[in-house]
């Protein structure tokens, strides 16, 4: 009898634990279609596990059992119009000068974080009940970081980022750790080449970077987003609550980078396994 009475508690506890799925809000707020495939697998494995998620983003998709799209619909708009405005096409951009392009990307990331605001999609999460529990947040961080305002919301739950870009600056300002230009390249370089003078020059990207961030792009993402929550604390610090950040990093394709323990490379996750060749068998015969 106590054998039985053993193996029913075992059985319920296993169920119990196979049952247990997490409420988990994906924020994607850097806009590009790229990324968005990139955390859909992301999504798709954890709905697979049985989770219930929630993706807040500017891009398009159906919701399904246990997928709940939010559409930001103004964001595109907000980014793109000033860009078509000004007649700047979009492909010139890397061939710019890399201090422009880091210009071009700050009015980025404070014009989307505009249109995140100005979205239904905001108004539809901050209308869930305060007390609605999320049990985890994603958050893809390298264009802004106004969607950590919801953290407040719904009281603080653990915070991981996670993206498909392999930028470092942020990371290391949120994680604290060192930040070696010697060899890390500014994500506008296309390359580090070994010479004085490009280190230099990434030296001082890294550098304007930091200082333009610190004292200019964040504060007015505070600004921007106090139109819509009250005492807020600066999103710096909100960013600074990420327990781990995974991104879109390979030694093998973009060098040894000295990451701290919390940060983890996830590179080539969207990769699928080849599917097998069939039918008709496969003709090489060119002529
Ligand atoms: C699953 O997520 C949706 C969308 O956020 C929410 O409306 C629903 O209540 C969640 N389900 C559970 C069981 O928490």
């Amino acid at each position: 009898m106590r054998v039985r009475i053993a193996e029913i508690f075992l059985v319920l506890l296993v169920g119990h634990y196979q049952c247990e799925s997490a409420n988990i809000l994906v924020l994607e707020e850097l806009l590009s279609p790229s990324h968005f495939l990139w955390l859909k697998k992301v999504t798709a494995g954890l709905v697979a596990a049985g989770h219930n998620v929630t993706v807040v983003t500017p891009g398009t998709d159906v919701s399904s059992e246990n997928l709940h799209y939010i559409y930001m619909e103004k964001v595109y708009d907000m980014v793109y119009k000033p860009l078509d405005e000004s007649g700047t096409d979009f492909f010139d951009f890397g061939l710019m000068n890399p201090f422009l392009q880091f210009l071009f990307l700050s009015d980025w990331v404070t014009n989307s974080c505009k249109g995140f605001v100005a979205s239904d999609g905001w108004q539809v999460l901050k209308n869930y009940p305060d007390d609605f529990k999320f049990d985890l947040v994603i958050h893809d961080f390298p264009a802004g970081i106004c969607m950590l305002s919801f953290l407040q919301k719904f009281n603080y739950p653990p915070l991981v980022f996670m993206t498909a870009y392999a930028e470092y600056n942020f990371i290391a300002y949120v994680t604290k750790t060192v930040l070696t230009p010697a060899y890390s390249p500014y994500a506008t370089l296309a390359e580090l080449k070994p010479t004085f003078l490009a280190r230099l020059e990434n030296f001082l990207l890294h550098t304007v970077d930091y200082f333009y961030y610190k004292f200019i792009i964040f504060p007015e993402m505070d600004r921007i987003v106090s139109s819509s929550f009250e005492n807020l604390p600066p999103l710096m610090e909100l960013a600074e609550r990420t327990i781990i950040t995974m991104f879109n990093y390979d030694a093998a394709i973009d060098g040894v980078r000295q990451l701290p323990p919390n940060v983890i490379g996830v590179g080539g996750l969207q990769i699928e396994k080849p599917k097998e060749l069939t039918g008709v068998g496969f003709n090489t015969n060119l002529h």
